[in-house]
């Protein structure tokens, strides 16, 4: 009795070990195939994917964050010819990509054009200061006009505009433009930026080859 019970129950056993394994051996590619076909699927650029409502969405905060250099002796580096002594000070956050990628066009060749607006949001709880803190710092236009006149005429033209190699400006003028004096336009390290759009770009959808999904293949027609 024994003995045909401990049989029974091997045989049981080996039938049912036989029967998991014939099923995972079915079940595991299906499963694969399966979550790669929705992988696949899901990740390509296209209208209804998972992917491409990411891709389009405005949802996910980017920041962008910037460290400025305060000078501390302008007086003693015009007149003395000193070296320049820094304070750092940052970080000032501005929040980026909050706008939607505008004239989304799909191309005939798995790609899809569009630009991206810009704008940006200050953000002072992630800041050391607000945008209207002062920085002593270059003068972007009195630095600029030595490069592009005669030593001599730049002189000239600056002491009769009163111009100083310093200037004290808010971050928010450093960044996004302030209108110089002496040369009587706006400059700043990122001026123009508001209402402007970068781009085109133009990338690949993934749809002939996952790999390349998001590539930048061209931007403003350039590879
Ligand atoms: C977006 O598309 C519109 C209409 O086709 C066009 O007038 C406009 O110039 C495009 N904008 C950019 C930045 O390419
Ligand atoms: C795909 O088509 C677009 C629009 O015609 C073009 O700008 C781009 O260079 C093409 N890219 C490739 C890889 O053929
Ligand atoms: C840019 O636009 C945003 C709103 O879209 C505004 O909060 C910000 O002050 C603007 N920046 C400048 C420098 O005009
Ligand atoms: C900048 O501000 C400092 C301190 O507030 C002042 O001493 C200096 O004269 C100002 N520099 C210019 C070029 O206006």
């Amino acid at each position: 009795m024994t003995c045909c019970d401990q049989k029974c129950a091997l045989i049981t056993g080996a039938v049912l070990g036989a029967l998991i394994a014939v099923l995972g051996g079915i079940l595991i590619p299906v499963g694969n195939m399966f979550i790669e076909n929705t992988v696949n699927k899901e990740t390509v650029l296209e209208s209804g994917t998972l992917a491409f409502d990411t891709w389009t969405s405005v949802d996910t905060a980017i920041y962008r964050q910037f460290w400025l250099f305060d000078v501390q002796n302008p007086d003693e580096v015009v007149s003395q010819g000193a070296k320049p002594a820094l304070v750092q000070k940052g970080p000032y956050t501005y929040r980026t990509r909050f706008l939607p990628k505008t004239n989304i066009t799909f191309n005939d060749n798995f790609t899809v054009s569009f630009v991206l607006p810009a704008g940006a949001i200050f953000e002072p709880g992630m800041s050391v200061g607000t945008e209207e803190d002062i920085f002593t710092s270059l003068n972007l236009a009195v630095a600029g006009v030595y490069g592009l006149l005669d030593h001599k005429l730049a002189n000239l033209f600056i002491q009769s505009s009163n111009a100083n190699l310093f200037q004290n400006r808010t971050v928010k003028e450093l960044l996004w433009g302030y209108r110089d004096p002496m040369l009587n336009s706006m400059i700043g390290v990122f001026y123009p930026y508001n209402d402007t759009t970068d781009g085109p770009y133009t990338v690949f959808t993934g749809k002939d080859d996952i790999k390349k999904v998001a590539t930048i293949e061209r931007w403003q027609g350039e590879t």
